[in-house]
């Protein structure tokens, strides 16, 4: 009886201990976390003058819709949506970019839109969480521009939508660090914007490749291998890019899968490779990364492919 007294206080002061532990670890993580996304960056946004003519705005609708991919997250007509939302993960929420109601289009300056797009910071110069801000910070000052006159013509909607909410998987990912979950994180903040170089060279498909993210996926030497966090499991390997990985295919096999989504033998690649973006790319943009992967030094990809 005495032991059987001295077992059960032993394990429940085990307990206790464990559970302060927890706690603190628990405490911890969303200190460190907080902490992180509080941290405000030293920005001074590029100087731009957004034009307002037609064909500027033209160019920034291609840009969105063919090769930066905005609405994926933002949503069809860029009026914001829950793009996650999971109390493990969190609830991420891509902002409403029009005029309308709940959206920032008639509140952000031209410095606030820079600083968002290619700086990855909000207005109070805080990190934006998941925003793919490092690819765009590629951007020619002419095409930044022109995406940015061209999301200043997209018409209002009226859209108000939730705040962000961190759970605990991307507290603890954020207080870790290294990841792109903070995205002013892993900017170089003195990039400066590219020269796009002229269409139809393996420059402007270097450019290209830049600002539409291929290396996100594909890795920074587009070798491919696992994708990087925040890909949904069963997410297939990126495919080697570069002539070691479809060094076999031809112009028109490149353009047939960008354009389709299939391969040369036929066969369908998954619907995360975003194809269905890239398809709308003009043929010259196409040829210009077509040229740019050839140029690649031939490279073994970190996954299986
Ligand atoms: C992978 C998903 C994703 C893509 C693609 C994406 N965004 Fe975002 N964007 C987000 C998320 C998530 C937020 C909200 C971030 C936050 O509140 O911390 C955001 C926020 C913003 C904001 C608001 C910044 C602020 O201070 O509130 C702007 C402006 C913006 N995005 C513009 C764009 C533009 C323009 C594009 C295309 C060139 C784009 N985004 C593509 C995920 C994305
Ligand atoms: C969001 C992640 C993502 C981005 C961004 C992305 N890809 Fe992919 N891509 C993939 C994945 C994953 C696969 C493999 C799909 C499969 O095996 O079904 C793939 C496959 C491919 C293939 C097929 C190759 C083969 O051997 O099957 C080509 C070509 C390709 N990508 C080119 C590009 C180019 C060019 C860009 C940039 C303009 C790009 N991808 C951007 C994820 C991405």
């Amino acid at each position: 009886m005495n032991f059987l007294k001295k077992l059960f206080r032993l394990t429940a002061a085990l307990f206790a201990v464990l559970l302060v532990v927890i706690l603190l670890g628990i405490g911890g993580i969303y200190f460190v976390s907080q902490r992180k996304m509080d941290q405000t960056y030293a920005i001074h946004p590029v100087l731009i003058k957004i034009p307002t003519d037609k064909k500027a705005i033209l160019r920034g609708h291609h840009l969105v819709h063919a090769i930066l991919g905005c609405m994926a997250c933002h949503g069809k007509n860029l009026a914001g949506k829950v793009l996650i939302n999971n109390p493990a993960v969190g609830r991420i929420v891509p902002k409403n970019l029009t005029r309308g109601k709940g959206g920032i289009g008639d509140q952000f300056t031209t410095e606030d839109w820079v600083m968002a797009i290619r700086n990855g910071v909000s207005p109070d110069r805080k990190s934006l969480i998941l925003m793919p801000s490092l690819n765009f910070s590629y951007l020619s000052k002419k095409d930044l521009g022109d995406v940015i006159a061209y999301l200043k013509s997209i018409p209002p909607v009226n859209h108000s939508l939730p705040s962000n909410k961190l759970g605990p998987i991307f507290r603890l990912v954020i207080a870790k660090g290294g990841s792109d979950l903070l995205s002013a994180s892993v900017i170089n903040q003195n990039q400066k914007p590219l020269p796009s170089g002229k269409i139809g060279t393996s420059d402007y498909g270097y450019y290209l490749v830049h600002i539409a993210g291929c290396m996100h996926c594909h890795g920074p030497n587009l070798a491919g291998g696992t994708v990087p966090g925040g890909a949904p499991p069963g997410t297939p390997p990126a495919a080697n890019l570069t002539p070691a990985g479809i060094g076999t295919w031809n112009e028109k096999d490149f353009m047939t899968l960008m354009r389709t989504g299939k391969r040369p033998d036929g066969s369908a690649v998954s619907s995360f490779m975003p194809w269905k973006v890239f398809r709308h790319m003009k043929d010259k943009e196409l040829q210009s990364i077509w040229l740019y992967l050839k140029t690649l030094p031939p490279a073994e990809s970190n996954g299986k492919k």
